[in-house]
């Protein structure tokens, strides 16, 4: 597809001689003699680059970069400025440039940055595709949280996972590791393809060598007929090797293997099975320090450590907690057929202010518990285990409305009930709070750290 491209100069002679040589390279080239009609070319023309000079009578080069972004405009912007000082440099990048060139124009330098920006654009616009898709991938298989730890490994696993790469999952107990390999599954083209899993910690080491590479007829006791090991199963899909970090040294070398070669015998065979595999590991265990006290081979681990993913533990992301929550109440109250409306207040609190050693996993329990538990119509912080229970924070709610409580208590109490309202949702809060989903964030680390650290009650 021909790209087009918008050439804003004032200068006649300028745009002709751009023109002539954009055109040759293939380009369809549009051309504007100031800024206003560049602004207008860039809805008529609709350009992917925009080539543009600074100095021009009416509109300048950098007040249109400014409302061209301010419109919402996509295309990549190239400035030419007459001379090249870092400050001219450094404003057209503020205002939202790709790149620059100093006139008079050299052919082959401004050619060279055209193809340069067009092609990150290109490559951007792919990724957005991808975490679109990843997006509603989420939804599909239940992945929640809106923090950006956690979208950090959305935004890894969105440009791995249609690769064929080798990708491990690290992260605590309870983290969302199986989740995350199998949203990595849905993501790739393999998706409709078989994803196959294995628990490297649940057998010994020599059934979980017939398990996952199958063995011939007679190989060892009880091998009555030839069996297709998990290797097989998941041809052509995606193998998930689950506590990767129990495998014993003799099966490591196995692995090593089919992970650089594709192939590998049955238990008992000679024939060699050649396979196309996507793997995904995972391990709660720390590998680096497996390899350092010799439990872990060195060459597999950089083998699977190709693309690497590490899910923070629930107490580094506590602003994921309000909408966990409400997934899990959803979810625990159709399971066990009582739909309770939402938290009392002060039960959000408790949940922020507790450290979860158990991750995700465990505030999953809490909430099943608590909904089997409930009395009444909203889950109340008594319906939650002792432990995280402690003497509770703030004042009831609506009393920190009266004189003398501070700002902060206010703002901490309206955060807090509106995360409530809106079923956990910090980017719906935001909204009707008028501040940014990062400030909610950042709040909630606030008020979950302070009752760490702070022992004293809370007076107003
Ligand atoms: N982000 C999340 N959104 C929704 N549910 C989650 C999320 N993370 C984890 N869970 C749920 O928490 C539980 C534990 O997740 P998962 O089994 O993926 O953890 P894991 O890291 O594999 O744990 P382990 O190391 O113990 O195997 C599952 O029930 C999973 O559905
Ligand atoms: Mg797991």
């Amino acid at each position: 597809m021909k790209h087009r491209i918008l050439v804003i100069d004032d200068e006649q002679n300028a745009r002709d001689a751009l023109k002539t040589i954009l055109t040759e390279e293939g380009y369809e080239v549009g051309e504007a003699a100031d800024g206003e009609a560049g602004l207008a070319a860039l809805s008529s023309f609709r350009p992917d680059a925009v080539l543009c000079d600074i100095r021009m009578p009416k509109m300048d080069g950098l007040a249109l970069l400014a409302r061209a972004r301010a419109d919402g405009h996509a295309c990549v912007f190239v400035m030419m400025t007459a001379f090249a000082s870092i400050e001219t440099a450094v404003q057209a990048m503020k205002a939202g440039a790709e790149d620059y060139v100093t006139k008079p124009v050299d052919v082959s330098s401004v050619l060279a940055k055209l193809e340069k920006v067009l092609e990150k654009r290109a490559l951007k616009q792919e990724n957005e595709l991808l975490r679109e898709r990843l997006r509603e991938k989420h939804k599909f298989s239940n992945i929640v949280g809106e923090s950006t730890e956690l979208q950090s490994v959305f935004d890894v696993v969105a440009r791995a996972a249609p690769t064929r790469a080798t990708i491990l999952v690290l992260g605590e107990s309870g983290t969302g590791k199986e989740l995350i390999a199998q949203a990595i599954h849905e993501a790739s083209p393999r998706r409709d393809k078989p994803f196959v899993k294995v628990n490297c910690a649940a057998l010994t080491e020599t059934l979980l060598e017939s398990e996952l590479f199958g063995h011939e007829k007679g190989s060892f006791t009880g091998a009555v007929g030839r069996r297709e090991g998990r290797f097989e199963l998941a041809n052509t899909g995606t193998l998930f090797l689950d506590e990767l970090g129990d495998v014993s040294p003799g099966l490591q070398v196995k692995l090593l293997r089919v992970l650089q070669q594709q192939e590998f015998e049955r238990v008992g065979g000679t024939q060699t099975v050649k396979v196309d595999v996507r793997v995904v590991a995972a391990t709660h265990r720390d590998l680096e320090a497996e390899v350092k006290s010799g439990r872990f081979r060195e060459d597999l681990y950089y083998r699977l450590n190709v693309v690497s993913v590490t899910l923070p533990p629930l107490r580094r992301r506590k602003s994921d907690i309000p909408s966990l929550v409400n997934h899990f109440l959803e979810r625990y109250g159709e399971v066990h057929g009582k739909k309770l409306k939402g938290l009392a207040p002060g039960t959000l609190n408790a949940l922020l202010s507790y450290d979860w050693p158990g991750n995700v996993r465990e505030l999953g329990n809490v909430i099943e518990r608590a909904v089997v538990l409930a009395r009444g119509t909203e889950l109340t912080s008594d319906d939650l285990p002792a432990a995280l229970r402690g003497p509770r924070p703030t004042s009831r709610s609506g009393d920190s409305l009266i004189p003398g409580a501070t700002l902060y208590d206010i703002e901490r109490e309206a955060i807090l009930r509106t995360l409530e309202l809106v079923d956990g949702s910090t980017s719906r809060a935001a909204d009707l709070l008028g501040i940014s989903v990062r400030k909610i964030q950042y709040r909630l680390k606030e008020y979950a750290d302070a009752q760490h650290t702070a022992e004293k009650p809370h007076v107003n």
